[in-house]
């Protein structure tokens, strides 16, 4: 597929998706938007993909932000609208249905962070930096930033984030949990690959239903959340994979080759 500030490639069953507008700190305008909701959107109906990675282009930048060329121009009906707008994109990613890992290459800023942090998990180089500078700005994080973090990383320190405007190093956000390894920058990409492939080895119903089963949960009381657990575990009792992945453990048959069904 061929967008305007992306690149989108698959190859063994991932779909590697990079923010391509190295000349501008691979900021997030109105197209790259655009282009990450339909290359998202592809993603998702792709059968032959089964787990995307998230980057951004170069080794210095992940994503800076949204663009402020951009904000700049807002108003308060358009700046609902636009933060709506990149909610709904980056919501989509989170509930895509397939686990997508955010490779953080470089600064991860702003409208960065929030696109990081809608990943279902958070791979960085250890030149990266996060932080959520938007009060410096005069405004606040507007695609999800002050509803992850605080669910990430606890409200203290989220808050600590968000009202000082700190850059944060990768050993710091490895530190307070908003990412999960930091690894040198030649081993970002390998090491993003080493996990959708043993993420892919897993039964992909299964996968579905425990990134559902977490991210719902997340948004209602302990009491529901059981009960959604509770019903998504007797549909995964339900699939052929289940039979597969159980027999191939009791007949000591070595890992099971799972069907998705
Ligand atoms: N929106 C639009 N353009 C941006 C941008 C953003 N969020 N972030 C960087 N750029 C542009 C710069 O204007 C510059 O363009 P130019 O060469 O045409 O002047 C180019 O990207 C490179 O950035 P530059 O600032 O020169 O790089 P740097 O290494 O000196 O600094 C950052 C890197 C990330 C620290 C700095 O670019 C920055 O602070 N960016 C804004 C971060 C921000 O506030 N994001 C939140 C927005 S809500």
């Amino acid at each position: 597929m061929e967008f305007e500030n992306l690149l989108y490639d698959v190859k063994d069953r991932i779909a590697t998706v990079t923010v391509n507008r190295p000349d501008k700190a691979n900021a997030l305008n109105a197209q790259t938007m655009l282009d990450i909701m339909a290359a998202f959107s592809q993603l998702k109906i792709n059968p032959d993909v089964r787990v995307g990675i998230l980057t951004g282009s170069g080794e210095k930048f992940f994503v800076a932000g949204a663009d402020i060329n951009e904000l700049k121009e807002l108003n308060a009906n358009s700046g609902a609208a636009f933060s709506q707008h990149g909610q709904d994109i980056f919501s989509l990613i989170e509930n895509l249905g397939k686990p997508v890992i955010a490779a953080v290459n470089g600064f991860a800023l702003g409208g960065g962070c929030e696109l990081a942090m809608a990943c279902s998990m958070r791979i960085a180089s250890n030149n990266a930096k996060f932080g959520q500078p938007e009060v410096g700005l005069g405004i606040i994080p507007g695609y999800g930033g002050t509803q992850r973090l605080p669910r990430l990383v606890g409200k203290g320190r989220a808050l600590e984030l968000i009202l000082t405007g700190d850059m944060i190093t990768a050993d710091e956000a490895y530190r307070i949990g908003l990412v999960n390894k930091v690894v040198e920058q030649r081993e970002l990409m390998p090491t993003a690959e080493t996990i959708a492939q043993k993420i892919i080895a897993n039964a992909p119903l299964a996968i579905k239903y425990g990134l559902e089963a977490v991210n719902h949960g997340l948004e209602v009381s302990q009491a529901e959340g059981l009960r959604l657990e509770a019903e998504l575990f007797g549909l995964s009792c339900a699939t052929e994979d289940m039979k597969t992945g159980m027999a191939a453990f009791l007949e000591k048959k070595g890992k099971a080759v799972f069907k998705g069904k």
